[in-house]
């Protein structure tokens, strides 16, 4: 199946509106190769008749299109070294500051298929075992339902296991399902999955001590860019933390972030944060 010129622009158009990914001319073939398995499975012969469905207002097709055009690759410790400054810095400066309150909330804004909230409550588990009478909140959100699924059953192939999952906690929080890895529910139930699309409405949400948004704005233009970081900055405590991916910056975008860079991995602070000082003496 052939996508014309008029249908990619069609569904560019769309999934810019509905999930704030851009797709640059040259990618007609990843959306060829994306939605012609939905095309088919749905009964459209041709793009034309999808895109047909699309602007009927067709919502399980629309919903199967925008999840289809997201990319949800994600490992295990992705990258290594952001969750060694959530370990040796972030993780103990915080422990510091709210060592009144004990209480510490977390939010993935893009978890996919669940392995970065689950590497963080592995990780707290194994090196912070006095968070275990405070009240940590992990709270995990994705644009496609899909994945924040497969996230909830925790259930990972022999692939995915291979891909950073350190040995010790695979036998430590895992066990054998069929051919599939299952998180045991001690880890799953600390973590809670939703439903949110960062370039829409957001619900109410408390303020967090640290958000990871790693791996997801790299789909989406400036002004997405600039209207999400502004407004994560209002859901981040004054003295909180953001992890942003290898490839993503606030620099040049908005002025309310502070990079904090360590030997290995950065992270951002508000520009106002007294952990900025505290941490410089701690960065490289
Ligand atoms: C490449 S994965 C990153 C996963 C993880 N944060 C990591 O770094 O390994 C990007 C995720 O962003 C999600 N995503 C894309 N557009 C989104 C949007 N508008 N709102 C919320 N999530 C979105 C995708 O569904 C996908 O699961």
């Amino acid at each position: 199946m052939t996508i014309s010129p008029q249908e990619f622009d069609y569904i560019r158009t769309f999934i810019c509106e509905h999930a704030g990914i851009v797709l640059e001319t040259g990618k007609e073939y990843l959306v060829e190769s994306r939605l012609a398995p939905i095309a088919k499975s749905r009964g459209h012969a041709s793009f034309a008749s999808l895109v047909a469905g699309v602007r009927a207002g067709d919502l399980q097709l629309k919903r199967a299109v925008i999840e289809a055009m997201t990319t949800n690759e994600t490992t295990f410790f992705r990258d290594v070294a952001p969750f060694e400054v959530l370990r040796e810095h972030v993780i103990p400066q915080l422990m510091e500051s709210r060592r009144a309150t004990r209480e510490l909330k977390i939010w993935y804004g893009a978890s996919s298929t669940g392995q970065e909230p689950y590497s963080v409550v592995m990780m707290l588990l194994q090196h912070f075992p006095a968070l275990a009478d405070w009240k940590v909140t992990h709270y995990a959100t994705d644009i496609n339902i899909d994945v924040i699924e497969r996230a909830r059953a925790g259930k990972y192939n022999q692939v995915e296991m291979n891909r950073g999952l350190p040995a010790t906690y695979l036998v430590k929080h895992f066990e054998k399902v069929g051919t599939e890895w299952q998180l045991k529910a001690a880890v799953r139930e600390k973590v809670r999955f939703e439903q949110l699309n960062l370039v829409k409405a957001w619900p109410t949400l408390p303020t967090f001590d640290i958000i990871m948004l790693r791996n997801v704005m790299i789909y989406f233009d400036t002004e997405a860019k600039r209207q999400i970081l502004t407004k994560l900055s209002r859901h981040l405590a004054p003295d909180g933390y953001l992890f942003l991916g290898g490839a993503e910056t606030t620099m040049g975008i908005v002025d309310s972030f502070k990079r904090m860079q360590f030997e290995r991995a950065g992270c951002y602070c508000k520009t106002d944060s007294p952990a900025a000082n505290q941490l410089r003496k701690g960065a490289a």
